[in-house]
Order: structure tokens, then sequence, then C-alpha cells
């Protein structure tokens, strides 16, 4: 079952067109990860499940509907997008801005409340950034700042959540510390996720459904990485031979690159 899923998508920007007749379910309750060399049109897909792109043709449902058809706010409280970029409003406070979360569930008639406060300062805590509440956001560091657009997406308490590169600017025990949140989010918590990383072996430690788009926007492969995982499909999406090996903590498959096999990735040229 997907309560999200992408039907004969055509993405373009003006005429230049991103990814033709695409088709992605995303599993309800799974961990997936969406990995593909730079410009193959993963943030552009991200940002078509979150209606911040409308698709040339075909279509994006959400809980079967056209998600098109659906209010702001509505589609705010059925899911979150953790953007790859974004930029804050000038001088505002980490708390300001992680209480932005709460917009789409504020009513007329039901304003701020204290479990709006409990949330937002629960996100902050669960992000490292609570320490962080009274500081300006665009005085931070990278990583800093990148732990406050997350704790922002989990403030709005969502569903699904869509994280496109969450694990930018964030130093080795931060990807990781981001990454088993994102874990629990999913395991004990039950939310559907979707991210996009670059790191093909944390893909394979952490997703339980994984998609390759290879350039152009094509599916390459979707489903459990060790399913689909072996220097075949790494050398069909990224160019690259790879030896592919059992990892040695997790037994998910990790890649050990060899060479390049494409003079230059496809997307540069
Ligand atoms: N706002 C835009 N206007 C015009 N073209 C765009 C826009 N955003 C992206 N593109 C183009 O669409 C294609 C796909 O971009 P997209 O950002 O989806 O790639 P990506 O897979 O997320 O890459 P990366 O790994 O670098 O983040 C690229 O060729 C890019 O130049
Ligand atoms: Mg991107």
């Amino acid at each position: 079952m997907s309560r999200l899923t992408a039907e004969n998508l055509t993405l373009a920007y003006d005429r230049r067109v991103v990814a033709r007749d695409l088709d992605v379910a995303i599993p309800d309750g799974s961990f997936t990860v969406i990995i593909g060399p730079n410009a193959c049109g993963k943030s552009t897909l991200l940002n078509a499940f979150a209606r911040l792109l409308t698709p040339t043709a075909g279509q994006v449902l959400l809980d079967g509907r056209m998600i098109s058809g659906y209010r702001s706010k509505e589609v705010a409280r059925k899911l979150g997008l953790l953007p790859q970029s974004s930029t804050a409003p000038g001088g505002i406070t980490v708390g300001d801005l992680v209480a932005r979360g709460r917009y789409p569930h504020q009513k007329l008639l039901r304003q701020w409340s204290a479990e709006d406060e409990d949330i937002v300062r629960e996100s902050m805590a669960r992000t490292g950034v609570l320490d962080l509440a009274h500081r300006a956001v665009d005085e931070l560091s990278g990583g800093q700042r990148q732990r406050v657009w997350l704790a922002l997406v989990l403030a709005q308490q969502t569903d699904i959540l869509l994280l496109d590169e969450p694990t930018t600017f964030l130093d080795i025990a931060h990807q990781f510390e981001v990454l088993d949140l994102c874990a629990d989010l999913n395991e004990r918590e039950g939310h559907t996720l979707v991210a996009v990383l670059h790191d093909i072996n944390q893909a394979c430690r952490y997703a339980t459904h994984l998609i390759a788009l290879r350039p152009g926007g094509v599916v390459a492969a979707a489903g459990r990485p060790a399913e689909i995982v072996d220097a075949d499909l790494i050398a069909d999406v990224f160019g690259i031979q790879a030896r592919v090996i059992d990892d040695p903590e997790t037994g998910t498959p990790m890649i050990v690159p060899v060479a390049r096999t494409r003079a230059s990735a496809p997307s540069l040229a």
C-alpha cells in the first residue's frame, strides 16, 4: 500500500524536461532512500511530491486523491519537506523558526497552545538544537542550521517526511545521529520517510526501500538494498566501477569504488 505515489510524471522547468513517464510508489511505513547522480532529478521529484512543483503531465496521488486538489494546510498536515537548501527570514531565532512548523495545525479559534510549545521544544531537543533556541538562525554553522530545519519539519508532526539530503553539512557523528533519529521515527513511531542521500553505504544501511535514479530521472531499480545493489547498478547509475561487498558491521551492501567508467558524469557534460 502506498499513500504517496507518482504516476506517469513528466517533470520540467519551462521546456527543460527533467523526467518523463516516471512511476514511483513510496511504500507505507518505509524508510525510502533515493540515490542518484547530481542533477538526475531527486530534488525535483521530492518537490513534486510536496506539491511545490506542478507536473507537466501525470499526477501525484496522496491518500488516493490528486495532490493538486488539497488545500495547502491539508498537505502540510500530511507531509513535511526538508528542502535541500532554505533561507531563514533575516534575524529569526531558532525557536521562532521551529515554531513555524506548527502553523498548519493552527486554527482560527485555537491559537498557540501549551501543546504546541511542548512539541516545538521536543523537536529541538531531538535534533540537538534546544540550546540554540534563542540564537539567530543566520548566525549558526551549516550543520547547526541543518538540524534546525529538521526540527521544523519534526514540529509539523506529519505522517510522511520528505528529507532532501538531511545529512549534508553534518560531521560523521551528527550524520549518524540524524539517520538514527530517522530510523527511530520510522521504526518506533511509524512515520513514512523519503530521504535523498549521497552516501550509498549509509543509504544501504538505513533504507528499507531504495530507489536508484539514473541520469534523466529514470528509475534504474527499486527495492530492498540487498536485492538491488550490485556492481552493475552502480555502474549504470553513477558511471563508476565498484566492488560491492558486505558491510562488515551490518551485512548490508557496501560499495568500494575502483575507477570511473564514464569520462565525466553526463549531468556535467
Ligand atoms: N528551479 C530550476 N529551474 C530550472 N532548472 C532547474 C531548477 N531546479 C533544478 N533544475 C534542473 O533540473 C535538473 C534536476 O535538478 P535536481 O535539483 O532535481 O537534481 P538533483 O538530483 O537533486 O541533484 P543534486 O544531487 O545536485 O541535488 C538539473 O538539470 C537542474 O539544473
Ligand atoms: Mg538535489
